[in-house]
């Protein structure tokens, strides 16, 4: 039996007291864990440790780089085009990716979109593609290449297995011992991911508001500091768009009527929140990729986005032209007086849509397409007393009281226009 390197109980007590992780003993802390010598007790032990004490960003960096080795590294210098590549930390109707990938694509760059299912009252990517009939997540590393060199250019799928195997397990178990929220294991989570991925840039989309993990945009700034940095560090051309999301994004939370919502996006149309996000990280993405003047907003009105969106569906066994599942019931909310909405909290309204069935609370659970919440009003719309304000989706009626209750204090009406901020709040680079 080969003699073990170190001592967890070394390392744990090392950052329950506030010290720094020497580099040999944090690499050996990942890589037996990821090998099982390492237990989970002790894992979670050090992952509340450093929720705790937070780490440098030199632990920081080798944590990341130690995910990374546990798994394969993906190579995309083969494809002969310039990778890209955006990921956004999760919030309420975030269906960007949908819109964003094919619009991106139109350009002549690849997109290499590695995505992953909701936990939570955060929805994911995947959940929502598979609204679409026939539409498969699941590719090959050599289909993800194919797709993405030939004329289609984007490709949204599953990550397969063998990206940073320490992560998975890792994110599994903070998801279950209170020690997700935490800025080093956030940070080296996602860009261990994207740099074993191999793409050339990267484009984080940082949320903060009650609908994100950082509520608070000081927070939200470090976290997206530390993954711009992670990212340019390991070669890998890195910004950052600080993005409000203390209010549901676009009109639509669920999957089929996300897909629905980026539809419409990709036809020149939606809601101008979900435009303006499409197009501001489109922008910054091509930028990276070389193409600093990429007129976006064009590509969307004039039919190319949604050519390219019909060519990655398809190259998927999607149909796009096929009609999206629709819910047996439905509940509308109405306005109870006549005002303006003052307020819509984005939290609860995840919360909601994962209690009709939108979401998932065990990483087993199937989701159901259909369910979610259509929004009628934003923040600042005047209504009328009877107006419909949302419609709520489920496939069964008993689980129209749970999601009702979760937006008892979900939002507000009143006498005055709210000041509402700007979506992008800032820039950050390395
Ligand atoms: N997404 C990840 O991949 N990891 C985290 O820790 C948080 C969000």
């Amino acid at each position: 039996m080969s003699v073990e390197a170190f001592d967890a109980i070394d390392v744990i007590r090392a950052k329950r007291d506030g010290g720094q992780v020497p580099e040999p003993a944090l690499r050996w802390m990942v890589d037996a864990y990821t090998r099982g010598y390492v237990s989970d007790a002790q894992m979670a032990s050090f992952a509340m440790a450093v929720f705790q004490r937070g780490m440098q960003r030199d632990e920081i960096r080798v944590l990341t780089d130690a995910m990374i080795a546990s798994g394969e590294r993906m190579s995309f210098a083969s494809l002969g085009k310039k990778t890209v590549d955006k990921h956004s930390t999760g919030g309420v109707g975030d269906k960007i990716t949908l819109p964003l990938a094919p619009l991106v694509a139109c350009f002549g760059v690849a997109v290499p979109q590695l995505s992953g299912r909701g936990l939570g009252h955060t929805g994911g990517t995947l959940d929502k593609l598979e609204s679409i009939p026939g539409w498969r997540a699941a590719l090959s590393n050599e289909e993800m290449f194919a797709q993405m060199q030939g004329d289609v250019g984007a490709v949204i799928c599953a990550a397969g297995s063998g990206l940073a195997p320490a992560d998975k397990k890792l994110y599994a178990l903070r998801d279950v011992t209170g020690t997700v929220e935490a800025i080093p294991l956030i940070a080296s989570s996602i860009m261990s991911k994207k740099i074993a991925e191999g793409t050339d840039a990267l484009v984080l989309d940082v949320k903060f508001g009650s609908g994100a993990f950082m509520q608070d945009i000081d927070r939200a700034r470090e976290l997206a500091e530390t993954m711009v940095a992670l990212g340019t560090d390991s070669g890998v051309a890195t910004t950052a768009l600080l993005t409000d999301m203390n209010v549901p994004l676009g009109l639509a939370i669920g999957n089929a009527n996300e897909v629905r919502e980026s539809v419409e996006i990709l036809a020149g149309g939606g809601p101008a929140d979900v435009r303006e996000l499409t197009v501001a990280l489109a922008r910054e993405m091509l930028a990276l990729a070389g193409h600093p003047d990429a007129d976006v907003e064009a590509a969307l009105d004039d039919g190319r986005a949604m050519d390219s969106w019909k060519a990655m569906i398809r190259a998927q066994d999607g149909d796009p032209d096929a009609a999206l599942p629709t819910a047996r019931e439905s509940h509308v909310v109405m306005a109870p007086a006549d005002g303006v909405v003052t307020g819509m909290d984005a939290l609860p309204f995840g919360i909601s849509a994962w209690r009709l069935g939108a979401g998932r609370a065990r990483a087993e659970d199937q989701v159901v397409h259909a369910a979610g919440i259509d929004l009628h009003v934003k923040p600042g719309d005047r209504v009328t007393a009877g107006q419909p304000l949302f419609t709520l989706s489920a496939e069964d009626e008993a689980r129209f009281p749970r999601a009702i209750e979760a937006l008892d204090d979900a939002w507000s009406l009143g006498d005055t226009a709210p000041e509402i901020g700007p979506l992008v709040r800032e820039r950050i680079t390395a």
